[in-house]
């Protein structure tokens, strides 16, 4: 995790990092740092905290440096506290290296390098390169960049200045991303493409195992032998525009109210073609999704759907468990691996082992170029734009939308389905621009130390996915249950304070929901439910209903999602929290 971001050219280099480490906090936010090449020498500046600390920090510094390196941190290693924060210099502070992912070899690295002479002052792992750096060192930067990753494992992205070399960075990537931008006379790193939009849509995004070398008038790629590589520019179709706030007070609420059209973007790109796939679902023994998080909750939802449409066998595994497993899969196995970034680590080192073992891979991403989309065998992807929330919204319906296109892609009436399909955007539309009581019901609520969210069939994953929005952003215990199994157990947590989410459209499985929201109110429990409007059954049941507009049982989980993504935002705003930045977290997790 950590965001990484370098620059140099001509112009101060201190606000292009500045303002790409901004645009980087959503990957972490414990610490930040900058350094330096300022009138030969290494300047560092680092605080715990916010961008803005550091902001604060350097307030009236007249740098002129034109080329430095910056961090914002996610602590691994390490508690959180200056010492700890990047850029990490070497003892004779003519070297700083900022540092994301993990140097797993770090204890027996700095054995060696103790045994040297050489004195720790951090608990970090990212310590033991910026020594190893140094000492590398014989007049050229690229060489002990090399030299030192001899020495290293781990999955990382590093980049390194020198004061003996003002204007060149070296930097490197192995497991965690890392994309170049190209300007005139400048030139950008930076972990993640948002980062550089503000100073350019040219960017290469490095695979694992190349190194970079960025001058103001040249970038040059390497592997990790020396040997010189030519690379395709990459030129980006999005703007900066659509990764601002766009008037609304944060991130998310933006997100959560953009779905109209990123679902509409999202299934326009998929209705008037197949999904270009040289093979159908039907071909495979078994599909296995893999993903995490909010994407894994996708996942849940998609396998109804895929063995409904295609008939086929679906397993959904969380990746960390999938990693260390001894999953027995092979050629007859397709492996979907959904994540938003497409950089997550416990996502891509688990496929990756996977694909090893002869299955095909399909990822389904939503940013172009990353680690996953170059990994797999096909890429399908989610036309959402940039996400900038940590939790994540409007990816959550796009992946839907995807994961439903693939479902049907093979069925006689796949173009009925799609057109039928297009006609979520405007429901979705008509629900947001009436959902002021779902505010007033939050604020209600906010008081609350536990809710249960329940549901049954498609809803089910939709119950796991509200109890996520709810546990990351207003840190109030959620739990996620399919209705069904209450009984079994978590019942016994039904008190009066304990609210109950019952996500009960007219499905399938809808007289049974109302039975189990039955079951919880005989223990004085509330219950807010989520139902079509105009449902009398559920309003006279539930303490309040949220109404959504009513739709067919398949595509049930695109409306029922949002009330519980805004209601999730509206108790963490009520409440006063960061709602875009919620603690502990990040957005992107590229380590184990
Ligand atoms: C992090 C984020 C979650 C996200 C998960 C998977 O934990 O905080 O919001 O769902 O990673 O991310 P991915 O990019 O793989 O979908």
């Amino acid at each position: 995790m950590c965001g990484i971001v370098g620059y140099t050219g001509s112009s101060p280099a201190l606000l292009v990092l500045l303002q790409g480490l901004e645009r980087l906090e959503y990957r972490g936010y414990d610490s930040a740092g900058v350094a330096l090449v300022e009138k030969g020498e290494l300047y560092v500046d680092k605080k715990v905290g916010k961008i803005r600390e550091l902001v604060r920090s350097l307030w009236g510094k007249d740098l002129k440096a034109t080329a430095g390196i910056g961090h914002t941190r996610w602590a691994t290693h390490g508690e959180v506290c200056e010492l700890n924060a990047h850029p990490h210099t070497d003892g004779s502070s003519e070297f700083a290296v900022v540092h994301n992912g993990i140097v797993e070899n770090y204890r027996e690295l700095k054995e060696e390098l103790e045994k040297l002479g050489i004195a720790y002052r951090s608990q970090t792992d990212t310590e033991a390169i910026v020594h190893l750096v140094a000492l590398n060192y014989e007049g050229d930067l690229l060489k002990a960049v090399l030299k030192t990753l001899e020495k290293l494992t781990g999955a990382y992205a590093f980049a390194v200045i020198s004061a003996k070399e003002p204007g060149r960075i070296v930097a490197v990537r192995y497991g965690s991303p890392l994309v170049v931008g190209i300007g005139k006379g400048e030139n950008f790193i930076a972990s993640d493409i948002p980062a550089l939009l503000p100073f350019t849509r040219d960017v290469i995004p490095l695979k694992d195992g190349e190194v970079v070398d960025l001058r103001p008038d040249g970038v040059f790629i390497y592997d990790f032998k020396g040997n010189l590589l030519t690379k395709d520019v990459m030129h980006v179709p999005w703007d900066i525009i659509s990764a601002e706030k766009g008037g609304f007070k944060h991130f998310m609420l933006k997100e959560i109210f953009e779905q109209p059209r990123t679902l509409s973007d999202t299934i326009r790109g998929y209705i008037s073609r197949d999904l270009s796939l040289p093979f159908s679902l039907k071909d495979f023994r078994r599909v296995l999704v893999v993903a995490c998080g909010t994407s894994y909750h996708a996942g849940l939802v998609g396998k109804y759907w895929i063995e409904k449409y295609a008939g086929v066998p679906v397993e959904v595994a969380y990746a960390s468990e999938v990693r260390y497993s001894d999953m027995q899969v092979g050629e007859e196995d397709l492996v979907l691996a959904i994540s938003q970034s497409g950089e997550t680590a416990d996502t891509r080192f688990s496929v990756l082992a996977l694909k090893e073992k002869g299955s095909t891979l399909l990822s389904l991403v939503n940013v172009m170029g990353s680690a996953l989309d170059r990994e797999s065998d096909y890429t399908l992807y989610t036309h959402a734009g940039p996400e900038i929330g940590v939790a994540a919204t409007k990816t959550f319906t796009a992946q839907l939308a995807v994961l439903y296109a693939l479902a049907v892609n093979h069925t006689e009436d796949r173009q009925v389905k799609m057109e039928n399909l297009l006609r979520v955007p405007h429901l979705v539309e008509e629900y947001l621009s009436n959902s002021e009581a779902v505010r007033e019901l939050a604020i209600r609520y906010a008081d609350r130390r536990d809710f249960l969210y329940i549901g049954r069939y498609l809803s089910y994953p939709v119950a796991l996915e509200g109890a996520l929005k709810l546990k990351e952003i207003s840190y109030i215990h959620a739990e996620g249950y399919p209705a069904g199994e209450m009984k079994h157990g978590p019942i016994a947590l039904i008190e009066e304070k304990t609210p109950t989410i019952a996500i009960a459209p007219k499905d399938r499985v809808y007289e049974k929901m109302l039975s189990n929201i039955e079951e919880v109110l005989a223990r004085k429990g509330k219950v807010i439910g989520v139902g079509f409007e105009g449902d009398e059954n559920l309003k006279k049941l539930c303490t309040n209903l949220i109404e959504i507009p009513p739709i067919e049982e398949d595509l049930t989980p695109f409306l029922t999602t949002i009330p519980l993504q805004l209601f999730a935002y509206y108790i963490a705003d009520y409440l006063g929290l960061d709602v875009d930045q919620p603690r502990n977290l990040a957005k992107t997790v590229t380590v184990e």
